[in-house]
């Protein structure tokens, strides 16, 4: 027997800081599981942070047994070290609950196993088209009461299906209870453009249309769609990565200064610049797909997704008119990296301003790096310069393991700052929606290059496309 309850309204917010007393994982045989969230859940077990009850949920036929020797084996995968003392640990918080998402009967057992949990926390890493059918039966059984929900991305298609999303969602969860994940705000690189801009006073007087003359941000893969066909041959780069991973990164780089450091104030400032963005207009955008794609399994034979997207935006405000935001994005392209360059105005003299631009170069993957591309005197007798990049910081290696503990350490904590509110989703999407599916031509390109030559205009009168090492 379901009972229906109450849900709060989304103009009765609660603010959740409080810290979750249950973790429910939806998903838990799947592959984000295996691949992310064992190994971030062990990680958090590890640094003493998750000690409270975790409750996997999916639909395998299997048993708690089973499910525990997955998750070893996915811990096991990974390059560290795992120790028999923390997974001991870790395995006696899981519960397995086995059972179909399609039946209230799961939701039921769900609300016993939750006992006396007043905030429990239920994270969604399953296919987005089971989202708000998940949602509605938490609802339902009353395991919505006083708990959150993290929400894995992409959240919706376009803009009307978020939309319609967020309306299911908010009929169970408050806003500030909903946590919706984009992965790439929970690394550290990324996250750095925040204070990197707002912890030093030497940035602001030249961030800005009067000595910024372009932004890029590169998100090159070597690699392509991996046994993702299907899901990919949905989706495409725009949605993939653009309206998502992209667009936040362009937020924190063009965003006032918060009023606050508080993830309310951060939030404000950070969808009022991405709703500053018109919609890019088709003839700013270049599509491609690398040729073979479409003999990928589960992709569409003579499929028009791309796999490959450039946009040239713009942001309409005081700070920002005029220089233009560009961004790439590609599978199997010659290297694995996501960067962004900042390039500055030339000098004003004109023997000293035949080479490149000053630049700041951001590198956010998979090492880190800030480099400050500079001009310095040639030797020799001439009125000639060099460039010479200073290399400010430096890391090996950006661990995507290391943001999905970050980003489930934050929702247990009831910490927002690190995700998406509902205006920064729509906002992103109301960019992005008028190239959404095939309204502009799609280029083929050749593996191992950097997409089509077709896209090379947008980028013309700004020095060319920034190529990543
Ligand atoms: C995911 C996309 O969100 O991000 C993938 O679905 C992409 O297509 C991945 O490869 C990239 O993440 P990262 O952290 O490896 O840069």
């Amino acid at each position: 027997m379901v009972t229906l309850t109450q849900a709060p309204t989304a103009d009765t917010p609660q603010v959740a800081t409080e810290r979750a007393d249950a973790l429910v994982f939806f998903g838990a045989t799947g592959d984000l599981a295996y691949k992310k969230v064992f190994p971030a859940l062990y990680g958090m077990v590890q640094h003493g942070v998750l000690d409270v009850p975790i409750i996997c949920v999916a639909k395998a036929g299997w048993t708690r047994g089973q499910l525990l020797e997955r998750a070893r084996a996915s811990i096991n995968a990974q390059p560290q070290c795992a120790d028999g003392r923390t997974f001991a640990q870790l395995e006696a918080l899981i519960q397995y609950i086995d059972g179909d998402y399609a039946e209230d009967e799961t939701f039921v057992r769900l609300k016993q196993l939750l006992g006396t949990s007043r905030r429990p926390a239920h994270y969604l890493a399953i296919p987005p088209s089971l989202f708000g059918s998940v949602v509605s039966a938490i609802g339902r059984s009353g395991a919505g009461d006083g708990a959150r929900v993290i929400i894995e991305k992409p959240f919706g298609h376009d803009r009307a299906s978020a939309r319609a999303l967020n309306a299911v969602v908010h009929s169970v969860f408050t806003e500030p209870n909903v946590y919706r994940i984009d992965h790439y705000l929970g690394k550290e690189a990324v996250e750095n453009l925040l204070y990197f801009r707002f912890a030093n006073t030497f940035l602001e007087p030249i961030w800005n249309r009067n000595y910024v003359q372009s932004v890029q941000i590169t998100m090159a893969e070597r690699f392509g769609v991996e046994g993702r066909g299907r899901f990919y041959d949905e989706t495409g780069a725009i949605r993939d990565v653009v309206q998502n991973h992209l667009l936040q990164i362009v937020g924190l780089l063009a965003m006032e200064p918060p009023g606050a450091l508080d993830a309310e104030a951060i939030h404000d400032e950070h969808a009022k610049v991405l709703r500053a963005i018109p919609p890019v207009l088709p003839y700013h955008v270049v599509r491609g797909q690398f040729r073979g794609y479409d003999q990928e399994p589960g992709v569409v034979c003579g499929s028009g997704v791309e796999t490959f997207a450039a946009l040239r935006l713009e942001i309409d405000s005081w700070r920002w008119s005029g220089v233009p935001f560009l961004i790439s994005a590609g599978k199997k392209l010659p290297v694995t990296a996501t960067e962004v360059v900042v390039r500055l105005q030339r000098p004003p003299i004109k023997r000293l301003h035949r080479s490149e631009a000053n630049y700041l170069r951001f590198r956010l993957g998979p090492d880190v790096g800030i480099g400050l591309g500079t001009r310095v005197k040639a030797r020799g007798k001439r009125l000639e310069t060099k460039a010479a990049e200073l290399v400010a910081v430096a890391q090996p290696r950006a661990d995507e393991v290391e943001a999905y503990e970050r980003l489930l350490t934050d929702a247990i904590m009831g910490d927002r700052l690190l995700f998406v509110r509902e205006d920064a989703v729509d906002a992103a999407w109301a960019i992005v929606e008028p190239v959404l599916g095939n309204c502009t031509p799609v280029y083929p390109y050749q593996p191992g290059s950097w997409g089509p030559a077709e896209a090379d205009h947008l980028a013309h009168d700004l020095g060319g496309w920034h190529r990543p090492q």
